[in-house]
């Protein structure tokens, strides 16, 4: 069984980046390009990940781009609400702000900013329960890789998610596989390597629940215009979370077009 019938999503991944001047430029740039060739949401969801100071202004420079561009916050807090939690910023608060979307899990927070398994299930119930999306990332490290433990690795953070997911939230829920070894050094996985490791996944979901055939799974790691037609093409591989490439309108603009659904 494949996914092949869920409409894609290619989410821009902006990181620590750009300064101001360039996320406007970057955002005129992509806003031309959807301009002068829609890509409809039936085609494919898009979305942006800018730093979280910058949310509001690129939700505003977005506001009447038809089709819409998502607006995704990179992170949540693992403290819910408001209170007196400095520096953090609750689901609570990004809802209040029409900020829909979130990243949780990614692999450089729990590498760099020692997001654990606890804290991630208590930032992805803090957003569900706050009716944010989220796109939660999974994905094995290189020597977990070569030590034939990546099936084992990327399943058991599905099941982490599943620990916390209510059966009515899983329609709020894509997935993104990015093995590690492939994020930001221009190596990809291949697309028959990624394609085996999301059919897994879906395999896996679909034991855990009713909505596995629908869930989107992107794939993340050096995705770029050269190697996203390939991708696009495998069946289980409904989009991307795109870093580097993303950083420019048109490299972004083409990895969306090569996985929006044509008919
Ligand atoms: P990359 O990053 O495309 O630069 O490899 C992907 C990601 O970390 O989401």
């Amino acid at each position: 069984m494949s996914g092949s019938n869920i409409i894609p999503w290619v989410v821009g991944n902006w990181k620590m980046n750009p300064m101001q001047a360039d996320a406007q430029q970057l955002i005129q740039d992509l806003k031309q390009l959807l301009q002068d060739a829609p890509i409809t949401e039936q085609q494919c969801h898009i979305g942006v990940a800018p730093i979280s100071i910058a949310l509001l202004s690129v939700k505003q420079s977005l506001q009447n781009v038809s089709p819409a561009v998502k607006v995704v916050a990179q992170d949540v807090s693992q403290m819910a609400g408001t209170g007196a939690y400095t520096g953090e910023v609750s689901a609570e608060l990004l809802k209040d702000s029409q900020i829909d979307y979130v990243l949780v899990g990614h692999s450089e927070r729990r590498e760099i900013f020692g997001d654990d398994v606890t804290k991630i299930k208590a930032k992805i119930s803090n957003a569900l329960n706050a009716h944010l999306h989220i796109i939660y990332c999974v994905g094995e490290s290189l020597e977990q890789r070569e030590a034939g433990q990546a099936e084992q690795i990327v399943l058991q953070q599905i099941c982490d998610l599943a620990a916390v997911v209510k059966p009515e939230q899983w329609h709020n829920i894509v997935i993104a596989y990015e093995p590690i070894w492939a994020i930001g050094t221009g190596k990809t996985a291949s697309p028959q390597d990624a394609q085996a490791m999301h059919a897994k996944i879906r395999e896996g979901l679909t034991q855990i629940t009713t909505e596995g055939q629908r869930t989107a799974i992107l794939y993340g790691g050096s995705v770029k215009p050269e190697n996203a037609v390939e991708l696009a093409a495998c069946p289980d591989i409904n989009g991307a979370l795109v870093g580097g490439a993303s950083l420019n309108a048109e490299s972004f603009y083409k990895i969306a077009q090569a996985f929006a659904k044509t008919e």
